[in-house]
């Protein structure tokens, strides 16, 4: 579907609840798309800067879209829960599911709207799971609204999970590659098949609880084709064997597919390590040892450790050494940090005693919030303003985050910086041949230097 094609479909009020990633994404996305979106946060600051059209965090595409909808009238905000659940028909939870200390998924976001939801039953309401949630939650909030509503207003609980990739969500939201929707009967079926009324992809409906599996199933299964390289990597370092040839070839098995196959210092973001955790958890629960995900996990979390030793077997001592970092987001095109392979890396290197001098393009707020105990003069965290300043003296310089603007960096004048030419490939992005031309040494994963 393209942003330009209108829904043409039967309208249906929507409430958005959460302005994160996925609630602010989907609430212009519906906007966009002709419906009137009412999007909800409880943080009344994000709300006020929306209203003034300041976006919360950086996503290509989303700022234009937002301002465009709501001169338009089609997308308003509120921090009044009540008061837009009341107006509308249709409403998407898009509320945080954060990890906690066991795995878990911790829910009570979800029971605070399910309890808000049956205070304001007094129409048909149709309540969608856009979050990622553990299976069976859809069970647990229609308990909850039957439980504490006080009118006899009539709902359904639907599963649409959203499967956008920050960074490239809004494209993502237009050109899915299935839409799934999870239904308990023919109204909730009817509701969201107008909703997405014009999209090319397949819809799969199906009941509740496999829609939810579908979400958590989907995530695991790519953060393990993820591990699944990074292992594989290890054994190409170990023999000589050069990954991204092991994964091309790989790749042209359609069976296999390209994507999700490139090796580096490891998966992050608010999605793939939390729900490889959640669903390993509420596997165990309902009586299944997920053990392959334990160990999806594990391969992850030694991927910087593993990147970490590497550097020290070349530059031996640590400490007192100047370590240039260029990318500290989890991925490009966002400035989202959450369970960012650079944060343990970082802590690594400052508590054996190095200097880190770290660089990235969209992410030093949240760094300096991150890091906010280390940052200089009271440690050995620097905050650069350019990638160059950065790389000033630096004994190594480490790549984590495949921004556009390293690709295309001048290394000829980068290592004239610097005090000792190492580079660490963390994201497996740069030619190694072409870098050595120019005087690098070169670390890179599953690959020769
Ligand atoms: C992921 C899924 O891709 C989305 O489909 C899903 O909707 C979303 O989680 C979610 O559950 O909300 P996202 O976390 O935005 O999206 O990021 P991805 O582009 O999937 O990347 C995740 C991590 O895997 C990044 O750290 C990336 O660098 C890493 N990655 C990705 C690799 O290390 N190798 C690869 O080949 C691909």
């Amino acid at each position: 579907m393209s942003t330009k094609s209108k829904q043409s479909g039967k309208q249906h009020p929507i409430c958005v609840i959460g302005a994160g990633h996925v609630g602010l994404v989907a609430a212009a996305c519906f906007a966009e798309m002709g419906n009137n979106v009412v999007c909800v946060d409880n943080d009344k600051k994000k709300i006020e800067g929306l209203k003034k059209k300041n976006m919360p965090f950086y996503e290509p595409g989303l700022e234009p879209l937002v301002k465009k909808n709501m001169s338009k009238k089609r997308l308003r905000f509120s921090s009044s829960l009540s008061g837009s659940l009341r107006s509308s028909e249709v409403v998407f939870i898009a509320v945080g599911t954060p990890p906690q200390a066991d795995g878990s998924a911790d829910l009570t976001a979800l029971e605070h709207v399910a309890r808000n939801v049956a205070d304001a039953l007094d129409s048909y309401k149709l309540i969608v799971e856009k979050s990622t949630v553990p299976v069976q939650t859809g069970l647990k909030i229609k308990e909850t609204i039957s439980r504490y509503r006080t009118k006899e207003g009539k709902f359904d609980v639907a599963s649409n999970p959203e499967f956008l990739r920050e960074g490239k969500a809004v494209y993502d939201f237009f050109h899915p590659d299935r839409i799934v929707l999870g239904v308990e009967s023919a109204k909730a079926e009817r509701i969201l098949k107008d909703i997405y009324h014009g999209f090319k992809a397949p819809i799969v409906v199906t009941s509740l609880v496999t829609a939810e599996l579908i979400k958590h199933a989907s995530n695991s299964f790519l953060a393990m084709k993820i591990s699944y390289m990074n292992a594989v990597a290890r054994v190409c370092d170990l023999s000589g064997a050069q990954v991204e040839k092991v994964a091309q070839a790989m790749g042209y098995d359609r069976r296999i597919g390209k994507e999700f196959l490139r090796s580096g210092i490891g998966y992050g973001g608010f999605c793939f390590p939390k729900d490889v955790e959640a669903f390993q958890y509420i596997s165990g629960k309902l009586g299944y040892e997920f053990r392959l995900l334990r160990e999806v996990k594990a391969i992850n979390d030694g991927q910087p450790v593993f990147f970490l030793n590497k550097i020290r077997e070349h530059l031996w001592v640590l400490k007192g050494k100047r370590i240039a970092v260029w990318g500290l987001s989890f991925k490009p095109d966002t400035d989202d940090m959450r369970f960012a392979p650079s944060v343990p890396l970082i802590g690594e290197l400052l508590a054996e005693g190095a200097r880190v001098y770290a660089y990235d393009p969209q992410a030093a707020k949240e760094a300096r919030q991150v890091f906010k105990d280390v940052l200089s003069p009271k440690g050995n965290f620097v905050l650069c303003k350019t990638a160059e300043e950065a790389a000033s003296r630096a004994d190594c310089l480490c790549l984590l985050t495949e921004w556009e603007e390293f690709r295309t960096a001048d290394w000829n004048r980068v290592k004239r910086k610097m005090a000792y030419p190492l580079l660490a490939d963390g994201r497996n992005m740069l030619d190694p041949g072409q870098v050595k031309q120019c005087g690098f040494h070169y670390i890179g994963i599953g690959r020769k230097g």
